[in-house]
């Protein structure tokens, strides 16, 4: 099978972002190596990794002996608590690059806003002095609420480029994705597909969906995110399902079809990692 050609999505500093990377949380060492590897060729171009997946340097071990230019693949990154400065998340941002062995990072993104420590306002000025001198070429959080980014547009005058949060059918975060739409950011689905649990693809309408399209319940929830306008990195370190969520670019769900799964959401109900509370 030929690799698709992922669509991108346009950041609001201009970036392009592939629609759909892959994630690496949980996966070390050599499994990470060889997991980028058969990403890059199974056709991703977006690769998302973190501090506090102490998988970095394997990600960009994977990255370089994949036969590709470092500028074809875009990285995103994250960096923990312990750096909410300034100062900082220049370091972070230094620490992160080394791991990687790479001199820039595509999207730097804040991990968690912990609330607790009252400082992820300085993370987020931070990031913006790393745009402004090119070490980055977008600013990414993760976790945030609406409440912690209004909170750092009237402080700052910023809006992130990209807030990267648990989101599904099931947990389909309505109020975060209208704080988004409101202002240009984009929403980047991390646990898309329901993360370790089964019981999302599990869903007989998933089923029942993918059956009139050929195609599995994985790719129907990718291809929600898709249409939702939504970025979503799914993990796998087995190629076959690496290269199955990848082929969702050859089918379009239909309006009713889309209802359906937005449907699926448990509201209040939906069991969502409280960022308020948790963290690192
Ligand atoms: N910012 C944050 O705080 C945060 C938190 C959590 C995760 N993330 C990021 O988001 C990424 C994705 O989230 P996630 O890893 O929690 O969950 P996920 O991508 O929703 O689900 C991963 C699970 O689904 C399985 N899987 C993958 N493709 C499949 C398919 N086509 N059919 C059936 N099963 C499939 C994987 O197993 P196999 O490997 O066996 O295929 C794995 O157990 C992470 O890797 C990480 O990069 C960010």
């Amino acid at each position: 099978m030929t690799a698709p050609t992922v669509p991108t999505v346009t950041l609001l500093n201009g970036l392009n972002l592939p629609a759909l990377g892959l994630g690496t949380a949980s996966i070390l060492g050599d499994d990470a190596v060889a997991a980028v590897k058969a990403a890059i060729s199974a056709g991703y171009r977006l690769i998302d990794t973190a501090e506090n997946y102490k998988n970095e340097e394997a990600v960009g071990q994977g990255i370089r002996e994949s036969g590709l230019d470092r500028d074809e693949i875009l990285i995103t990154s994250k960096f923990n608590k312990a750096w909410h400065s300034v100062d900082g998340v220049r370091q972070a941002w230094q620490a992160s690059c080394e791991r990687l062995g790479v001199d820039h990072i595509d999207v730097f993104l804040c991990h968690w806003p912990n609330p607790d420590q009252d400082r992820y306002v300085e993370a987020v000025k931070g990031l913006k002095a790393l745009l402004d001198d090119g070490s980055i070429r977008a600013i990414g959080v993760s976790n945030f609420k609406p409440t912690h980014l209004q909170r750092v547009l009237d402080e700052t005058g910023i809006v992130p480029d990209l807030n990267q949060i648990q989101l599904s059918p099931y947990a389909n975060r309505a109020d975060a994705r209208a704080w988004a739409a409101e202002h240009g950011m984009v929403t980047e689905s991390w646990s898309p597909i329901g993360g370790r649990d089964g019981a999302l693809r599990g869903d007989p309408l998933l089923a029942e969906i993918g059956g009139r399209h050929g195609k599995s319940a994985a790719q129907v929830v990718l291809r929600w995110h898709h249409q939702m306008g939504l970025v979503a990195i799914p993990r796998s370190s087995n190629p076959g399902r690496m290269a199955e969520n990848l082929d969702i670019f050859d089918f379009e769900l239909t309006d009713d079809e889309m209802a359906q799964v937005t449907g699926l959401g448990k509201g209040a109900e939906a069991e969502v990692v409280d960022s308020d509370n948790a963290g690192h």
